[in-house]
């Protein structure tokens, strides 16, 4: 007797999905496969799936909405049981709720955040991701600290900070809070942030690249004192052209800090070789691993509580940022 109940608690603890996972069929768009974080997304939540025995098929939704919709329909007429979706545009979520409120399946948004009122016109939607302001915070606390323990920072003897903003996509929760809170946390630090120059370079390296070269040749590298990137792909695109001035090659002599979010391999790399100051994780592997055992939960009509992760506000499932420098997390 008792032997059986520790063997059935032991299968109930290792393999707390197993038993019915297999049935589960998730549909998934993901805004576009091009795109560095959402790649590690990707693959966490294939992992998870594998390891569950869940079947999933992800779309690459190409930047157009539209053309998600029609993924959106697809699955749902293939009978798919729940769905993953993150959107194009976080704003027009709304049909997607209402074609997966008229299938009757559950779905979960990731990394793009519907308004709350969405979310609250479903009973069966929810979404996964990080607070968007943290990661603000933290990355704005990375080139605060390293300011105030590096005074040759302050280039022109101001005691306040010349800084480059480089922001993600227009309308992104993440373009627009850590725009705000990366600042708001320099000034919380006792430092005053200067906006030197700032543009929208859409997560992309290449973009930022390009900027950032418009911003070294009329600014002059000799008068920038950090840039403050969104996320890692522009923090490399700024080091890239910074590079090419001759800065932030690993020697401390000609050196601007950047500052991106993620902690995508290559931006740790960047940090390895000492051409990028530091970033925040993003952690995808938690994001995809809560996304997929969220989905499967709601789907099979299991308590959602019990799969590991916290749900907050009965609809959120947030995963916490956390700082790295130089290949140590803080
Ligand atoms: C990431 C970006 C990514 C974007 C996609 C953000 O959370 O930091 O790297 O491009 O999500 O929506
Ligand atoms: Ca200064």
């Amino acid at each position: 007797m008792r032997k059986s109940f520790l063997f059935t608690l032991i299968l109930i603890l290792v393999f707390p999905f197993s038993l019915y996972a297999d049935e589960i069929k998730i549909g998934s768009c993901i805004y576009r496969f091009n795109d560095a974080f959402m790649l590690r997304f990707r693959n966490a939540m294939s992992a998870e799936c594998e390891k569950i025995g869940a079947e999933i098929e992800i779309a690459d939704s190409q930047n157009d909405q539209n053309t998600q919709n029609e993924q959106v329909d697809g699955f749902i007429s293939n009978g798919v049981n729940v769905l993953i979706i993150n959107p194009v545009n976080r704003m027009e979520a709304q049909p997607i709720i209402d074609q997966a409120k008229a299938a009757n399946i559950p779905v979960v948004f990731i990394n793009r955040e519907p308004a709350p009122e969405m979310l609250a016109s479903y009973e069966r939607a929810y979404y996964v991701g990080a607070k968007a302001e943290e990661s603000g915070t933290q990355s704005g606390e990375l080139l605060a600290e390293y300011f105030k323990t590096h005074p040759e920072a302050d280039k022109n003897h101001d005691g306040k900070l010349q800084f480059i903003l480089l922001k993600g996509e227009n309308g992104h929760q993440d373009m627009i809070l850590r725009s705000k809170y990366s600042v708001e946390a320099i000034k919380n630090a006792g430092i005053e942030p200067v906006e030197i120059a700032s543009a929208i370079a859409n997560w992309d390296k290449l973009q930022a690249m390009n900027i950032m070269n418009g911003f070294v040749m009329s600014i002059g590298p000799e008068n920038i004192e950090a840039v403050l990137a969104n996320n890692d792909e522009m923090a490399l695109g700024a080091v890239e052209t910074l590079k090419n001035s001759d800065y932030n090659k690993g020697n401390s002599e000609m050196y601007i800090p950047v500052v991106g979010v993620d902690a995508n391999a290559s931006a740790l790399d960047a940090m390895d070789k000492g051409e990028m100051l530091g970033t925040v994780l993003n952690d995808a592997d938690n994001q995809g691993m809560a996304a997929v055992r969220l989905a499967v939960a709601l789907a099979s009509g299991k308590d959602i509580n019990s799969i590991g992760y916290e749900i907050t506000d009965g609809k959120y499932i947030w995963i916490p940022y956390q700082k790295v420098t130089r290949g140590e997390k803080n």
